[in-house]
């Protein structure tokens, strides 16, 4: 059908709507979109429509004629915005279906997990260690891995020509022109002195780090390695003191039921000194390093040896997560093979 037809005649008018009447249901019915429906809906009753030239037209209809020919094109527009309204909601309805469909989403599929991390293996076994102290009061602290001798060595009673203060046995760095040697630490060790120079007794301390050897690269050596450092100084501490405290973590950490045994040793900075075993898989192990804290020491820091007493410690942290998780071979916690190191959630 045309639609500018222009139904100027009462006649021609009156054959246009029965056009209408005839054609538009079908158009209409098949119709498969809305946005095409819409448009057909313009052509059908829109201002351009036969409908709207219709209205138009009555105006120089004769007047006799008027009545019943405004009814009839009324009629039909009512009968066609019923249809159109039919078949949109039809439409409309199919079309949110499709994009129902389009957009499911099946929940019955298993999710995609993102990679998880994990704290790395020795980090775990440091936090732990650090808990257990921590549980019995112990404050935490951490200090530089860049250090100078005189924490490292001087202050804790290192005599001047100490053998580990030759440099084949620590790193020592160039830090240009400063007025002492500059080196990587070799123990935790210098953060007892730190510490107390900054802090009046008492001191309850635990402090994790890494440190620096010269040393060869081997299942049980590695240039780089972790421990944790423990101080203890308050009015009246006794070598029953340590024993207690070291015993406790043993237990605390391998289990209530693990034997130790402390044996003679020396360390500059402490006096009497003492290596703790621990009887684990079958055999007596070096646990870690310990003794009360030489009056020199308290002396370098500042405090008065007559009226504070103490005892320290210091375990390598990368021994114990090898006991602890059947780790033969310390390069295994150091390569960073994920294959190793997700075992250790
Ligand atoms: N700093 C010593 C070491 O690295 C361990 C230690 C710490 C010993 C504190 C006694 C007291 O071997």
């Amino acid at each position: 059908m045309d639609p500018t037809t222009n139904l100027s005649e009462p006649m021609e008018t009156q054959e246009t709507l029965e056009r209408l009447r005839a054609e538009a249901p079908g158009r209409i019915e098949h119709v498969e979109s809305v946005e095409a429906l819409d448009e057909l809906a313009v052509e059908l009753t829109g201002k351009r429509s036969p409908i709207a030239s219709g209205r138009r037209s009555l105006g120089s209809a004769p007047p006799e004629e008027r009545r019943d020919l405004g009814r009839a094109i009324n009629d039909v527009a009512v009968e066609l915005d019923a249809l159109i309204d039919a078949r949109r909601s039809v439409l409309e309805r199919a079309e949110r279906a499709d994009a129902l469909a389009a957009d499911r989403v099946d929940v019955t599929l298993p999710g995609r997990t993102p990679a998880r991390g994990t704290i790395h293996v020795i980090q775990q076994v440091m936090d732990e260690i650090v808990d257990i102290f921590v549980a019995m009061g112990y404050t935490v602290a951490t200090g530089p891995e860049i250090e100078t001798e005189f924490y490292n060595f001087t202050a804790l009673n290192f005599g001047a020509a100490h053998p580990s203060r030759f440099d084949s046995d620590t790193l020592y760095v160039d830090y240009g022109d400063v007025p002492e040697e500059i080196l990587l630490r070799t123990h935790t060790s210098p953060m007892q002195a730190r510490y107390m120079e900054q802090h009046d007794p008492p001191v309850y301390l635990v402090v994790p780090g890494r440190v620096f050897r010269r040393d060869q690269v081997d299942p049980t050596h590695s240039p780089v390695f972790h421990q944790i450092e423990g101080l203890a100084v308050d009015g009246d501490i006794t070598f029953g003191d340590l024993k207690g405290a070291l015993e406790h973590f043993a237990h605390e950490f391998l289990g209530p039921e693990t034997l130790v045994k402390f044996i003679p040793h020396f360390f500059p900075f402490t006096e009497p000194s003492a290596e703790m075993h621990v009887f684990t898989n079958g055999g007596w192990m070096e646990l870690l390093g310990c003794g009360m804290v030489n009056p020199a020491v308290f002396e370098a820091v500042g405090y008065n040896p007559d009226e504070v007493t103490g005892f320290a410690f210091g375990m390598g942290a990368d021994r114990l997560a090898m006991v602890r998780h059947g780790v033969t071979d310390l390069r295994h916690l150091f390569d960073s093979d994920q294959r190793i190191l997700e075992q250790y959630r």
